[in-house]
Formats: structure tokens, sequence, C-alpha cells
């Protein structure tokens, strides 16, 4: 098969996982006889040193005519680099918004899933980490607070700033339909977390779940107040199976429920439309600490990419063989410093990198 895959390397460690996680990739194209070709696109800091924005039509060009994209990360230290200087819609997080809007990627996958090799990384109490737990995170990627209107003025002299929550009926029902067609493939249960006690935008989410749950009798439905949800995460985080949510409420339950596995290093995503195009990148951020250091963990992007010969490309054999590889290596004792214990044997990014690809 021949694949068109466009790379955004980004920023901080972004470069360093994503050559990791080509490698990868390049092991499996040639032990199952494919072809990838790649084109690097520009986005977030890297965008702005070159082009003075996070975002230019040419990336969003260069996306469009790729198959799938797989990212690293963007963004940098605020309190140090140049980019924060800029106004917000310049900065590297405005570039990734973009190209979300842009693609009109609606539906965000973050699979968390804890591996039996790092229970001991797991923050969690044994009694709960014994239990395991496989979720994914479905989020509602282009909508809610993240593309409301905002802006921030002076009231009688008070600084006054505003964001504003907005769902409309379609965008809740394609991203609950997503749901419920990911969770018709896993355990059959969708818990939508909302904060309807409160807000009204959660009032109509929790009732336009309701009605996309009629077309699927064989999923059970169950609705959780993100407060709760947030609680139940670190208590039981068995008891979930497929997790729908709106945007904000996603990135952060998203970021708690990767932590519950040892590492947000481990948490790949998947950004996806109405097609078959994705992009693919981890749901960490940039570490801009460690760039530069051979420190990062690169699973997160390998996962990722695996992600994207399943979603994109129909390849289950070859994502498999990814996973497979990556489950080996830990078997095998090998761990980036995140999620290092007593007795493994620590490696940099480049070495757990061609680790993984030599065991496809
Ligand atoms: C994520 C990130 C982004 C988000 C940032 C970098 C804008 O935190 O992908 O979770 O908030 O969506
Ligand atoms: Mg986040």
């Amino acid at each position: 098969m021949e694949c068109k895959i466009g790379l955004i390397h980004g920023d901080g460690i972004g470069p360093e996982i994503v050559r990791e996680a080509r490698k990868v990739l390049d092991a499996a194209a040639s032990k199952y006889g494919h072809t990838f070709s790649y084109t690097e696109l520009l986005l977030g800091g890297a965008s702005i040193d070159v082009h003075g924005v996070p975002l230019t039509e040419e990336t969003i060009e260069q996306a469009r005519a790729c198959d799938a994209v797989l990212m690293g990360s963007i963004g940098g230290d605020a309190k140090t680099s140049p980019w924060y200087q800029l106004e917000p819609s310049r900065r590297p997080e405005a570039g990734l918004l973009g190209i979300r809007k842009a693609l009109n990627l609606f539906a965000n996958l973050r699979p968390a899933y804890l591996y039996d090799e790092l229970r001991e990384a797991c923050p969690l109490r044994e009694d709960i980490s014994r239990a395991g737990f496989d979720m994914v995170i479905v989020r509602e990627l282009t909508g809610g607070l993240y593309f409301g209107e905002r802006k921030t003025e002076e009231i009688d002299g008070v600084r006054t700033a505003v964001d504003t929550l907005s769902y409309n009926e379609n965008e809740i029902r394609r991203i609950a339909k997503r749901a419920f067609d990911i969770a018709m493939k896993r355990r059959k249960k969708v818990c939508s977390v909302d904060k309807a006690n409160v807000l009204d935008s959660s009032r109509l989410w929790r009732k336009v779940t309701e009605e996309v749950a009629k077309d699927y009798p064989e999923v059970e439905l169950s609705h959780m107040y993100v407060d709760n949800c947030a609680m139940q995460l670190v208590m039981n985080p068995a008891q979930f199976d497929v997790i729908l949510t709106e945007n904000m409420f996603g990135d952060i339950l998203s970021d708690e429920a990767s932590m519950v596995t040892g590492s947000i290093g481990m948490l790949s995503s998947a950004s996806l439309n109405d097609t078959r195009f994705g992009l693919y990148e981890p749901s960490h951020g940039s570490a801009p600490d460690i760039a530069g250091q051979d420190k990062a963990n690169p699973i997160a992007t390998i996962l990722s990419a695996a992600m994207m010969l399943r979603y994109t490309f129909d390849l289950d054999r070859e994502a498999d063989a990814v996973e497979a590889a990556v489950r080996q290596v830990l078997k095998e004792g090998y761990r980036t410093g995140d999620i290092w214990s007593e007795g493994c044997t620590k490696v940099g990014t480049a070495a757990m990198g061609s680790l993984i690809a030599e065991r496809i």
C-alpha cells in the first residue's frame, strides 16, 4: 500500500519523538511491503520562526494532500519563549486549534490503558491498579469553550474577560455517534460526562446523547457529572469503557486518565473527521524542559502512529505489530526515565525507538 504521511515535528521534544515513530513506521513498511512517503509540515513555534504565524494556508493545503498526519507536539515554555510575547492568536497553540478546525477534526480519541508491565508506575493504590483499566476518552474537539467567542475588555474601569461555551445539537450528535460506534467494538458502555446540573450546553448534550443512544440498543449509556468523573477516574478507573465528553472536560480528564496509566508519555491520540483522514498525536505536550536531551518517551507517538495505521489505512495487522513491539520492549524491562522503576533498564528516546522498531 502507498501511504502519504504528513509529519509535523513541532516544538520541544516533538522532533525527537516523531523521528522515533518514523523509525517504527519504516520498520513496519519494510516488513509488510508498504511504501510510506513523508511530507514535513510546519506548525506551532516552528512555523512562527519561519513565517511569523503558527499556521499557514500552505500547511493546511499540504495536510489536505496527505492521507494522514503524524504530529509530535507544539508549544514552548510560556515564561521564557519569545513565542509567548505574541498576542494569543499568534502563539503556537493557536496553530494547533486552527488546524483542528480547518480540517474539521471533531473527534478526538484518547485511549488510556494500564499495561501490566507498568503497574509499578501507576500512582494509584495497589488494590485499585490490580483491577487494571482500559478506556477510551472520546473528546469533542472543534466546539465548546475553545472555539466560542471570547473577549477581554474594561467595563466601568474593571477588566473583564468572557469565554463562550456553545454547542449545537449537530455537533453533539456527530461526536456521540462516534462514541457509540467505538463502544460497539469494545465493551458496549458509554459514559457521557457533563455538568448538566449547572450548564445549558450540558443539558442539551445529555438530551442529544440520549436520542443517539436509541439507535444503539446494545450499548449501555450512563451520565456522570464531570467533577464526579474526575474523582471516579482515580477511585475506580476499571468502570469506564468509552467516556464521551465535550472539548474542555475532555482536555482535563484525558490528562488525568493518562497519568493514572503511569505516565502521560504513554498516551496516544487520534483526531478524526468524517473521512479516513486523521491527525495523530501523543496526548502530552512539548516538554521544553527536556527537549533535545534524549530523555523523552517516544511511546505515545509510536502508539499514535499505530492508531494511524489502524484508523486511516485499515492496516490492523501492522498496527497490532507496532503495539505488540511496544509491549515486548516493556516486558523486556526497557524504560525511559518517566516510567522507570527499580530493576528496569533505563534507555533514552532514540534507543527506545530502535528497540521497538527492531521488534516489528
Ligand atoms: C491537548 C493540548 C491542547 C488542547 C493545547 C496544546 C492547546 O492540551 O491536545 O490536550 O488543549 O487541546
Ligand atoms: Mg491537553
